[in-house]
């Protein structure tokens, strides 16, 4: 059938939505399907009843795209989409409420504070420790997110983070290695281990730097990685992950795995990490689309 590939959007996210869209659009291209890339703007859901379309893949990253909003309007127009629905997706795209559900299961995720104007440096910092990440909860690859080394700079980065929109939190740094698991089709990928010489893994490190390193295999030992991909998993499930994602995690200096956030539609750009870990897993790309594309039919 025909293929919307939704990408784009309007969210801070647009330009990584859109490499990551032309990429997949061009895999449907190569692997015969009538795919059609739309961008997304305020007329798409007449683009999309007039097109005639069989379903959605949807390559949206960032709110509107990513948060439920998209998928619902797919569910009012009764077309299959591919991935999460529409409350998975609203859950997975908001930090703090994806912590307060991985708490509720008792999964580990680093210790926070919601951060409001007027909260008290001092005592976020004599709770969470230095350094510690600002974040704003409704962002997507870093965009807002800082590092505090110093209780004096704690102001300005709720500042930045609070510019995004939506709630800010203060998160305990985990200090250790960072992993991330790709979920596809219910299963979990080989672990990526990502390491950057930049303060953390930023939006320059995502999609620019060319010193950031990744490792696959990761080089935890098979139960240690499996352990790793079990909780990636019960996280992706514990927010109502649907057929793909990606779970980021942080492995302590003990040896303790913290679950930091949850990907609903992860990127797929040539910087990106599911396409990584799928090759890992012996999918080349245009493998790894068509079998997303198959979520859409469940
Ligand atoms: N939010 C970006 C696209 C990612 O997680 O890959
Ligand atoms: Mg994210």
């Amino acid at each position: 059938g025909k293929v919307a590939v939704l990408m784009g959007g309007r969210s801070a996210e647009r330009e990584v939505s859109l490499r990551s869209g032309r990429a997949v659009l061009q895999a449907l291209l190569s692997a015969g399907v009538d795919a059609h890339g739309i961008d997304v703007g305020r007329d798409v859901l007449e683009v999309l009843a007039r097109g005639a379309y069989d379903r959605a893949f949807i390559i949206l990253h960032g709110r509107g795209g990513e948060d439920g909003v998209i998928q619902g309007a797919l569910e009012l127009l009764d077309m299959p989409y591919t991935g999460t629905g529409v409350a998975g997706s609203a859950v997975g795209m908001n930090k703090l409420m994806s912590k307060r559900l991985w708490r509720g299961a008792d999964l580990p995720t680093p210790d926070y504070r919601v951060l409001e104007s007027g909260f008290d440096p001092v005592a976020v910092v004599e709770a969470l420790g230095l350094p510690l990440i600002v974040k704003p909860a409704l962002e997507g690859s870093s965009i807002g997110m800082s590092r505090v080394n110093r209780v004096e700079d704690l102001s300005a980065a709720f500042e930045v983070a609070a510019a995004c929109g939506g709630p800010v939190f203060a998160e305990r740094w985990i200090t250790g290695r960072e992993f991330t698991a790709a979920i596809l089709d219910g299963e979990p990928l080989p672990l990526i281990r990502l390491e950057t010489p930049r303060s953390f893994y930023d939006y320059e490190a995502k999609y620019a730097a060319e010193d950031t390193r990744y490792h696959c295999p990761c080089g935890l030992d098979p139960e240690a990685e499996a352990a790793v991909q079990a909780l990636a998993l019960a996280a992706f499930e514990g927010v109502s992950g649907r057929g793909w994602g990606r779970v980021d995690l942080m492995m302590d200096a003990g040896g303790k795995a913290w679950v930091i956030e949850v990907n609903t539609v992860p990127g797929m750009t040539d910087h990106s990490l599911v396409p990584m870990a799928a090759r890992a897993a012996g999918l080349d790309f245009q493998a790894l689309v068509m079998k997303i594309l198959a979520t859409s039919l469940t």
